[in-house]
């Protein structure tokens, strides 16, 4: 079906989402920045399930790496911009503008780069699908979480602006919003955190990583061919549109 690159697939919703994208056929680039046996992982399991990937190192937030590391797969025909570094809240008095620039880092520049790198391909082809993973905070504006909330909304000012501009060329651009979606790095949440989430959960219950690769597949298969500059909130309707 062509190459799907899906960024920080080496744990949490990436892994699964590149699991879930192979099971469509798509040879996925398993990228990550550090856990290449993670990563590795992820590939030998969707070898093992019959599919094809391939881990892809490179550092989403830097030029040289990204221009490189694209440069190697050849062309992409769809890029799930979900790669994250670490999202400490704070409050507002603490915040500093580096705290807002390693937000921005994840969901505008490596963005764009990675846009920018796929770009003269996904023209060339007159195809292309890009998906966002943003989150349900740009809905609900999270306290003590503004370089974080600021950040995932202007990732969905990029979908908005390049759905404009790219639909011409027959590329897509989509977020999905995933509610809190329990991964590795959640183990150690205590049970009562997620009771009080749950109380504005109208499916009253957490959800698993597989429903937002779900959406992911939807918005890269060709059934989701008119859908563009959309926003997908997975997220059991804690925000409504
Ligand atoms: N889980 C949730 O509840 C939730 C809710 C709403 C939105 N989201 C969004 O969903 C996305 C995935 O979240 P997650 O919870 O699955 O995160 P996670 O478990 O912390 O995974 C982050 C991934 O990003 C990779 N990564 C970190 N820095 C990188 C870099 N510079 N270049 C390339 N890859 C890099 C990590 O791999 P290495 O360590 O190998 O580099 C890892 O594979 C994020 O955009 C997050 O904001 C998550």
């Amino acid at each position: 079906m062509g190459i799907a690159l899906v960024t920080g697939a080496s744990r949490g919703l990436g892994a699964v989402i590149a699991e879930r994208l192979a099971a469509d056929g798509w040879h996925v680039a398993v990228n990550y920045a550090n856990d290449t046996a993670g990563a590795s992982a992820v590939a030998d399991r969707i070898a093992a399930a019959g599919g094809s990937a391939t881990p892809a190192r490179f550092d989403v937030t830097d030029e040289r790496s990204v221009r490189e590391g694209v440069a190697e797969l050849g062309r992409v025909d769809v890029v799930v911009n979900n790669a994250t570094g670490p999202q400490p809240m704070m409050p507002v008095e603490k915040q500093t503008w580096d705290d807002h620039l390693g937000q921005l880092r994840f969901f505008v520049k490596a963005p764009l780069l990675l846009l920018q790198a796929v770009l003269p391909g996904m023209r060339e082809a007159g195809s292309g699908r890009i998906v966002n993973v943003g989150s349900e905070v740009s809905d609900l504006g999270n306290a003590e979480f503004g370089h974080y909330v600021s950040a995932k909304a202007a990732m969905h000012g990029l979908t908005r602006s390049w759905a404009r501009e790219l639909g011409p060329y027959g590329i897509t651009v989509n977020t999905v919003e995933p509610g809190w979606i329990p991964v590795e790095r959640h183990a150690d949440v205590p049970p009562e955190d997620y009771t009080g989430y749950l109380r504005d959960v109208p499916l009253g219950h957490m959800g698993v990583p597989l429903d937002i690769a779900e959406a992911v597949a939807f918005l890269a298969s060709p059934g989701a061919r008119f859908v563009t500059g959309q926003r997908l909130a997975v997220n059991g309707g804690r925000t409504m549109s």
